[in-house]
């Protein structure tokens, strides 16, 4: 056992060359430890955090296969104790049930198997078995028992494990996801990593000095981004704009009194410009308002029916004398700057909002286009998207398809939700989130920067400004052929403003007029392709890459990262926890395992 440790406490280890594999099959663990390492490894010891989830197993058609870099940095855990020196902790073996022994002198014990829940323990547990050798004391006779993450304790005779375990508890607080992340709350479909940042954060630790810079390469609702940006420096990107401007209100650099004051100049523009759309509109606007105020019955249901299909809207194909939606946007297809916006007002208008509600989205879209300052303008209009994604009446959370694809087939139960959602007050509610994502912000001392998508053009953008920087990518790419330009397709409308084209019964823009991305595709060799193309090119540039990915994407992890290696050869580890996957529509949740794989250059 006499390999390399580098600082992070992960073995170099110069023995797995090029040629090797670097997998290797799970039956053949305990034979690999004997010869590469000359030591005798536990077979339940192995099983055990492999159960767990502590060393990530790959699944392929065959056998399930293991890293042979995990197996090293893992090793004592597995390995049959040394009964040699006089302050080891436990030897009896009776003891060891549900415990995880670190070396003769740390021990973490589970109260059961099940009753670890916090993902953080699974990379924060897997970094201190890789960095104990660094932490050993010369000699102690003090016992320290603390508490580690819920469900577990660490007992230890070394005071450097102490300090190293009380850091990870402070950077797993630091993260503090319960209070983060508005939109990611609203959005199941993003997001999904809400509770997986601290376990990310540690993973990443493990790899990257607090002077290092994070990019966030396909950043989604931006909940990531918002994470590292606690701890290091970070650059966010993505194919879709309202992403980047999510990002960028996840970070720090804004606050409560500036929040309030930047409000106070928005409402009066917003205001005026309600009172100039409202004008043509005031018979349908207060025909709403009525009916509004009804109890929920058969009789409202009939009149609300009729509301929805005799309002002035593109998609109803209706005109008023004062109102003529198809004519206001043939004029603003060719500008689209003409008083006053109407955008929402005439495409979405009782389709995903209320019509009220339009008129007010478009008035602060104006007010918001007022603004002259870049960063005042992101907050406003990421607290805008923020509120949209909240208040739409759409069908599982996303824009593909609103919740009511016929007027005719409203039941009274939809139209409880409908005017549950429709009544508030989207000014209201901006203005709110706008408040409490400002006030979030002043725990956090970096702002987030956004750099334009997609991934080669960031990475290009990102080449001039990184120089000499020790840089960690994260990507998240798209685990499945979900098309997220269609999902997301009215918040991207929100941010460009363009009055696109509209088909289908989302009203989505047409393909051409939005965003495709490479990895929408059935076929599972061009994502992995994909996937390789973004990996090395990263690699490429002396970064470190660090994927994020899980057993239910389209792509074989292990595939991959074969690939990748062939043609970088670089150092790897990985992380893994069990995590529960929330579907859209009403499906069941599913138990996946989640993954983070660091790629590192040689240096
Ligand atoms: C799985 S989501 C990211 C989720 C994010 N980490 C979160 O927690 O919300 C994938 C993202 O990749 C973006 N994307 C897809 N293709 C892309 C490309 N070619 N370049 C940049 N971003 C892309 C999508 O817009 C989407 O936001």
């Amino acid at each position: 056992m006499n390999k390399e440790l580098s600082p992070s406490g992960f073995v170099a280890d110069p023995a797995f060359s090029a040629h090797d594999s670097i997998f290797i099959a799970e039956e053949d663990v305990l034979d690999f430890c004997y010869k590469m390492f000359g030591v005798t490894a536990d077979a339940s010891k192995l099983k055990y955090i492999i159960n767990l989830g502590l060393l990530p197993v790959y699944r392929s058609e065959k056998q399930n296969l293991i890293l042979k870099s995990d197996v090293a940095s893992l090793l004592d855990s597995i390995c049959i104790p040394e009964r040699t020196t006089a302050n080891n902790l436990r030897y009896d073996k009776l003891f060891e049930q549900d415990a995880i022994r670190i070396n003769s002198g740390t021990i973490i014990d589970l109260s059961h198997q099940e009753s670890v829940r916090v993902p953080t323990f699974f990379s924060a547990a897997r970094n201190l078995i890789s960095a104990h050798k660094l932490l050993k004391n010369p000699s102690n006779e003090t016992k320290y028992n603390i508490s580690y993450f819920p469900g577990s304790r660490l007992t230890t005779l070394s005071e450097r494990v102490v300090k190293y375990v009380n850091s990870q508890l402070v950077r797993e607080k630091n993260v503090d996801m319960d209070t983060t992340s508005q939109f990611a709350r609203s959005a199941y479909y993003m997001g999904s990593k809400r509770l997986l940042c601290g376990f990310l954060i540690e993973a990443i630790s493990s790899a990257l000095p607090e002077s290092g810079v994070v990019v966030d390469l396909m950043c989604g609702s931006g909940v990531d981004s918002g994470a590292f940006s606690k701890m290091w420096k970070t650059f966010s990107s993505d194919a879709q704009q309202f992403c980047t401007t999510l990002a960028v209100v996840h970070g720090g650099g804004f606050n409560r009194t500036a929040a309030q004051d930047l409000i106070s100049r928005l409402m009066p523009i917003t205001q005026q410009h309600f009172n100039a759309l409202q004008l043509p509109l005031a018979g349908a606007l207060e025909k709403e308002d009525n009916l509004f105020c009804h109890d929920i019955n058969d009789f409202l249901l009939e009149e609300y029916m009729n509301f929805l299909k005799n309002c002035p809207t593109l998609s109803n194909n209706v005109s008023t004398a004062h109102w003529k939606p198809r004519t206001e946007v043939m004029l603003r297809r060719k500008n689209h700057s003409i008083y006053p916006y109407c955008l929402f007002t005439a495409y979405f208008a009782n389709i995903y909002f209320g019509l009220r509600q339009c008129v007010e989205i478009d008035s602060l879209r104006f007010s918001i286009d007022q603004l002259q300052d870049e960063n005042e303008k992101n907050w406003a209009l990421g607290a805008l998207i923020a509120t949209v994604s909240a208040l739409g009446t759409t069908y599982g959370g996303h824009f593909a398809q609103p919740l009511v694809r016929n007027y005719n087939d409203i039941t009274l139960k939809k139209l409880s939700t409908i005017i549950d959602k429709r009544s508030f007050s989207i000014t209201h509610e901006f203005a709110v989130r706008l408040l409490n994502l400002s006030e979030q912000s002043q725990n956090s001392l970096r702002q987030v920067e956004i750099v334009p998508g997609p991934w080669e053009n960031a990475l290009r953008t990102l080449d001039e400004k990184l120089e000499n920087k020790t840089v960690l990518v994260y990507v998240d790419a798209p685990y499945k052929r979900e098309e997220y330009s269609r999902y997301y397709h009215v918040l991207e409308t929100l941010v460009s403003y363009t009055y696109p084209s509209r088909t289908g019964i989302g009203l989505t823009p047409k393909p051409g007029e939005r965003f495709r991305s490479e990895f929408f595709s059935k076929t599972e060799s061009k994502i992995s392709d994909t996937l390789i193309r973004v990996i090395t090119n990263i690699l490429q540039r002396g970064w470190i890459c660090a994927w994020s990915y899980s057993n239910s994407g389209k792509a074989r992890i292990h595939e991959v990262i074969r690939s990748v290696y062939q043609k970088i050869h670089c150092d790897i580890r990985s992380y893994s926890v069990p995590h529960v996957h929330k579907s859209q529509g009403g499906a069941k949740p599913k138990k996946i395992t989640e993954y983070l794989i660091i790629f590192s250059t040689k240096e």
